[in-house]
């Protein structure tokens, strides 16, 4: 029998608005997971979160690991019925440039329907609506139709070593489940919900290359000294042909698994807007990989990227110098079937081969995630999908997303069951960016859709 889910939706509709300064206070603690003069406030928001989770009626605690907890939370009362496990962090983005944004980034501001605060959408409010549903349907049945399994990390910024280390240990033990919701990305636009089924990898590297022992004058040592930062700029610029956007590192796209027809033709009939795209960035044009649609180089081709850059002389005027050093930061996001491990070698192997004689040249690894791509052809991506069009009045349209959740792909290869990739937020979220914001209306229809989710899940 089809449950229509009105007994938990009414009750969410009276309690909503006070879920909403739940939400707030969560969003006051600045839990920045990549600074470490906030791991006090990190590990407060872990306490947060389980509180949240006692209080929503689950069985909770804290997984110590040799970072930041996680926490965990479960109801395991209705036997032979499917196991749902959802995700989320509780850390969030340092909060630079702060003088753009319009209030202090933890001190949650409603401005008309957006709440506007670091981690509004990533991933503060969309993890607490994943267990405000939860909470709200055991207050008004007193159970669920479904298990639940709450795993909420707090070093998905800053690389997620943790829980990687944790799920793998566990080897899908604690974890076992039918299916893992993620709420961690966004809808395709206004009105128009989405399930993901591709998400990038990504492996971060850095360079340093150092010359002379010291800065050095340049017009006495200028020409016969080789300069760091002119190596550096070559290494850089071997990297990508500037005119087709392909990536230079042999080996690079050996795995890369190629778009099918199917989706190429569906991803061309979306409604997106090359103009629009432009205008609302400042541009004049775009740029990709040749032969490449702007939404196929964002979602499904892989990039090469300077994130970071510097050397030499930065401050006013003119200072004739040759810098004894200069460093970049490069990331790479990768598509399936690349494997993070290889790239960061091919990608060392490369910039080494290519070092100009005269410096010296050292490649490290900051992190590394794998893509993942997942099967969206099973009745709890069904489910989900319907719970969607529940809630939005549209069928969901199914894509994938240039971001990555680098533990994604690690639950894939060690749960092996179904990823449900829902995103609640905006494309327009301002995710790692000043003045942050999450639709309070997202908030509510999150909760409702993560609702309709779990009765839908019990009907199987
Ligand atoms: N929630 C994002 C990832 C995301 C954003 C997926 C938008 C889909 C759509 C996540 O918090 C994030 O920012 N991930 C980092 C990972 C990195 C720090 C290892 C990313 O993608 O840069
Ligand atoms: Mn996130
Ligand atoms: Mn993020």
């Amino acid at each position: 029998m089809a449950h229509d889910s009105a007994d938990v939706l009414d009750r969410l509709e009276r309690e909503q608005a006070t879920y909403l300064e739940e939400l707030k206070d969560y969003l006051r603690i600045p839990s920045i997971s990549t600074d470490p003069a906030f791991s006090v406030d990190v590990l407060r928001c872990a306490g947060f979160v389980l509180e949240q989770m006692q209080g929503a009626g689950l069985t909770a605690e804290l997984i110590e690991t040799d970072g930041y907890p996680l926490v965990y939370g479960e109801w395991l009362g209705a036997p032979g019925q499917p196991t749902l496990l959802f995700y989320g962090h509780y850390d969030v983005q340092p909060v630079d440039p702060i003088e753009l944004w319009r209030h202090d980034p933890f001190e949650p501001t409603e401005e008309g329907d957006e709440l506007v605060a670091r981690g509004a959408t990533d991933d503060k409010g969309q993890s607490f609506a994943q267990l405000k549903a939860v909470a709200t349907m055991l207050a008004e049945r007193g159970s669920l139709p479904v298990n639940v399994k709450f795993v909420v990390e707090g070093e998905e910024e800053s690389g997620g070593e943790a829980i990687e280390a944790f799920v793998r240990a566990d080897g899908g033990d604690k974890l076992a489940c039918d299916a893992v919701v993620v709420s961690d990305s966004s809808m395709f636009g206004p009105g128009q919900p989405s399930l993901l089924y591709g998400l990038k990898g990504l492996q971060y590297m850095e360079i340093k290359v150092t010359g002379p022992n010291r800065d050095l004058h340049s017009g006495t040592f200028g020409g016969a000294v080789a300069n760091p930062a002119n190596a550096l700029a070559a290494i850089i610029a071997s990297l990508r042909d500037a005119k087709t956007g392909k990536i230079l590192i042999p080996g690079f796209y050996d795995r890369v698994r190629p778009l099918e027809a199917w989706e190429r033709e569906g991803w061309a009939k979306l409604p997106h807007d090359e103009e629009e795209y432009k205008r609302e960035l400042g541009l004049n044009e775009t740029f990709g990989e040749e032969g490449y649609t702007t939404l196929e180089r964002a979602w499904a081709r892989p990039t090469c990227d300077v994130n970071g850059l510097w050397g030499g002389y930065q401050g006013a005027g003119a200072k004739t110098v040759l810098p004894g050093e200069a460093s970049a930061k490069v990331s790479m996001r990768l598509v399936a079937d690349q494997d993070a491990h290889e790239i960061a070698r091919l990608f060392t192997e490369h910039v080494q081969s290519v070092a100009p004689a005269g410096v010296t040249v050292e490649v490290s690894d900051l992190h590394g995630a794998n893509p993942v791509l997942v099967d969206i052809d099973n009745p709890l991506a069904a489910a989900a999908m319907k719970a969607q069009e529940d809630v939005w009045g549209k069928e969901p349209f199914t894509i994938r997303e240039g971001g990555s959740i680098p533990i994604v792909g690690t639950f894939a290869e060690v749960l092996e069951v179904p990823i449900l990739l829902i995103g609640l937020g905006l494309p327009d979220d301002r995710l790692h960016s000043p003045n942050e914001k999450f639709n309070i209306s997202h908030f509510y229809n999150g909760m409702r859709t993560i609702v309709r989710l779990l009765d839908r899940a019990g009907q199987g």
